[in-house]
């Protein structure tokens, strides 16, 4: 009907014609650049430059050995994270020398190496002191929860600050404490916490952060194990304060809730409240019964 009224508006040249090319615009939003602290470059120092020899001693490389016969000759690359921990557990951080000679060990490009050290946060690409302590401070509104923050971790981080005289991403001149403010470690039950070297220490106040940094200050003290974390220069070697307890082969635990050693005392690492584990605060609801144990626990096929 409309071709028989006016005829001319099916012609293809007036389509054509209507069609006008309409300017393409996009909005963008631009937030200031947030510079982070960590240093993802490898800049030369005098304690971490390539020329530094670095070896993995007898210990490690028996555990080499066994980490790589899980995987087929092919592709031992895939062992680079665990040799990368042994050498920073061994040097005291993951330096040049640690990522080359992890290449060599696994014929891997050296570039290949320094992309998942530079990943992975949990690998120090500096040196760090005796006592890592790293705060969890979750929060933002990417985040499905917020258990750290909203359950105190400004106070923590507070408390920090304050019995170390340290910000987050400094270490004590002693060399005693790295402080660094990490992202969600996964203890979320028993937030706000912090993380120790290897272990957390959870369900913490501002009170009891300050007592355990000045429980794990004085047993490093009495024991002499200041300075550097293991294996940099300065450090004391194996014989050493950890956050696990005050000089190995010379803790003794105290009815299974702490370390002593030489006077000094350290929490166990768990949480630092009257729980045990992440049960509800108020106690166990549910499984309130001794989990069954012995034979019952056993497959009767032999098979682990
Ligand atoms: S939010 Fe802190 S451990 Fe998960």
């Amino acid at each position: 009907m409309a071709s028989k009224l006016a005829p001319w508006l099916s012609r293809p040249g007036f389509r054509a014609a209507r069609v006008v090319p309409r300017q393409q615009r996009r909005t963008f939003q631009r937030s200031a650049a947030i510079r982070s602290d960590t240093l993802n470059v490898h800049r030369d120092t005098p304690d971490n430059n390539p020329s530094i020899p670095f070896k993995f001693n007898t210990q490690n490389e028996a555990l080499i050995e066994e980490v790589l016969s899980r995987y087929p000759s092919q592709y031992k690359k895939a062992a680079v994270m665990p040799l990368l921990d042994l050498g920073q557990r061994q040097h005291g951080f993951t330096s040049i020398s640690v990522m080359n000679e992890v290449a060599r060990l696994l014929e891997m490009p050296p570039m290949r190496v320094y992309e998942v050290a530079t990943f992975y946060t949990m690998y120090n690409r500096n040196p760090v002191g005796r006592f890592h302590v790293q705060c969890c401070t979750t929060a933002g509104p990417c985040q499905p929860n917020t258990p750290c923050q909203l359950r105190g971790s400004d106070g923590v981080m507070k408390a920090i600050e304050e019995e170390i005289g340290i910000h987050h991403g400094e270490t004590t001149e002693d060399k005693m404490f790295t402080f660094t403010e990490v992202e969600c470690l996964g203890a979320c039950a028993n937030a706000p916490m912090v993380q120790i070297n290897d272990d957390f220490y959870e369900d913490l106040t501002p009170e009891t952060t300050k007592s355990l940094l000045r429980a794990l200050k004085e047993a490093a003290e009495k024991t002499g194990a200041g300075g550097w974390a293991a294996g940099l220069p300065g450090s004391s070697g194996q014989d050493e304060v950890s956050s696990e307890g005050a000089g190995s082969g010379r803790q003794v635990k105290q009815g299974g809730r702490g370390y002593a050693a030489q006077g000094a005392s350290i929490p166990a690492p768990g949480p630092l409240s009257q729980r045990v584990s992440c049960e509800p605060m108020s106690g166990p609801t549910s499984l309130r019964e001794e989990p069954p144990t012995g034979e019952s626990m056993l497959r009767k096929d032999g098979q682990l």
